[in-house]
């Protein structure tokens, strides 16, 4: 039987645990095995974990049970919650306090929960600069992760809380690359003015939890803020440009109009964009470049990850 730790991953089949797990089985110093977690076995992604070299389990977050029994003999748990499958801000509450639960159960050694900020510290619910959404917050999918930090602090886990930053697969996946205008113009909507977003490339995440877990101790206790590059969107525009060959320009909305455009969880991200284009200080001084490449020096820049990727952006 291996004497290696086991790293047991949360949403293996998805962007960030996808990244963990393969950094897991690509790391030259195999220091850990690697538990992928998935509601269903049978699917090809996650035949094609098994086939790479995890251990591939099934457990759900909406059934404690199993993520409990997904969690024991784990060295290491990587925890990360939904919002995007389901919108909802309690949900997402209550999928955390299940994993701190089952960490907690099943003694692991080193939790990361994979977090973003509270913008209530910033604006609070009487702030009028922007709506307060569901009651209880400004940007919900921020907001419900940082005060679930506390489900892992409370019972006391060995936890490194990870503040994530903007996916640029985001341009690929969720709807937020270059799109033709009534004008038939390529442009990049987004609120943010002339402000910096802190982005990394999604599988880079991964990448930096495995440094974190391979640190042992030192970020046990701690909140890491990962980030590769701050850049505006003009910038990620010109990138776009060069790599199609074709004019990509700046759509610069007002968040009231992006807040409008209709999508679900456009309220969401209007107010998110606001809140990282008004704390710009702020929001880029808790995401650490230095720490973020040391923990992964691989770490793709902007226009590295975009020469990886243009293949995968559609133009409509
Ligand atoms: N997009 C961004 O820029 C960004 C930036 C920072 C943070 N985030 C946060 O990242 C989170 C999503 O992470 P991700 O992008 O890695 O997700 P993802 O790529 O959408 O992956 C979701 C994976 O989670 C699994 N899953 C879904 N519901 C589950 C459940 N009830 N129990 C167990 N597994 C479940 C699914 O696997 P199976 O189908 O195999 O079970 C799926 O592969 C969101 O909460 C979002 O707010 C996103």
């Amino acid at each position: 039987m291996s004497t290696k730790k086991t790293i047991a991953v949360v949403g293996a089949t998805g962007a960030q645990g996808g990244g963990l797990v393969r950094a897991i089985l690509s790391d030259p110093g195999h220091e850990f095995n690697v538990r992928a977690i998935t509601r269903d076995v049978t699917t090809d992604k996650a035949k094609e974990l098994a086939r790479l070299g995890a251990e591939v389990v099934a457990a759900d977050l909406d059934n404690p049970e199993s993520v409990k029994k997904a969690f024991q003999g784990a060295y290491g748990a990587y925890c990360v919650t939904f919002f995007w499958n389901h919108f909802s801000p309690e949900k997402e509450k209550d999928n955390a306090k299940t994993m701190a639960e089952a960490a907690k159960a099943a003694g692991v050694k080193h939790v990361i929960w994979s977090s973003l900020d509270d913008t209530r510290k910033y604006i609070p619910l009487n702030d009028n600069r922007m709506p307060t959404l569901m009651g209880k917050y400004k940007v919900p999918h921020f907001d419900a992760k940082a005060e679930a930090n506390q489900f892992f602090t409370d019972l006391g886990l060995p936890v490194t809380i990870l503040n994530t930053a903007f996916y640029w697969d985001n341009f690929i996946y969720f709807g937020a690359g270059p799109q033709k205008g009534p004008d038939g113009k390529l442009a990049i909507t987004m609120p943010m003015g002339s402000k910096r977003l802190p982005g990394i490339a999604a599988e880079d995440i991964g990448k930096c939890a495995l440094g974190i877990f391979k640190a042992g101790p030192k970020y046990i206790g701690k909140t890491v803020g990962i980030a590769s590059e701050f850049l505006t969107v003009k910038q990620m525009a010109d990138e776009f440009t060069r790599v199609l060959g074709q004019e990509v320009g700046y759509n610069d909305v007002p968040p009231e109009v992006y807040r409008s455009f209709g999508f679900p969880g456009a309220e969401d991200m209007g107010n998110m964009f606001q809140f990282k284009r008004d704390f710009e200080k702020e929001y880029t001084g808790s995401r650490d470049l230095n720490l973020s490449k040391q923990l992964n020096p691989s770490l793709l820049t902007f226009r590295q990850w975009l020469d990886k990727n243009k293949g995968l952006i559609s133009i409509k």
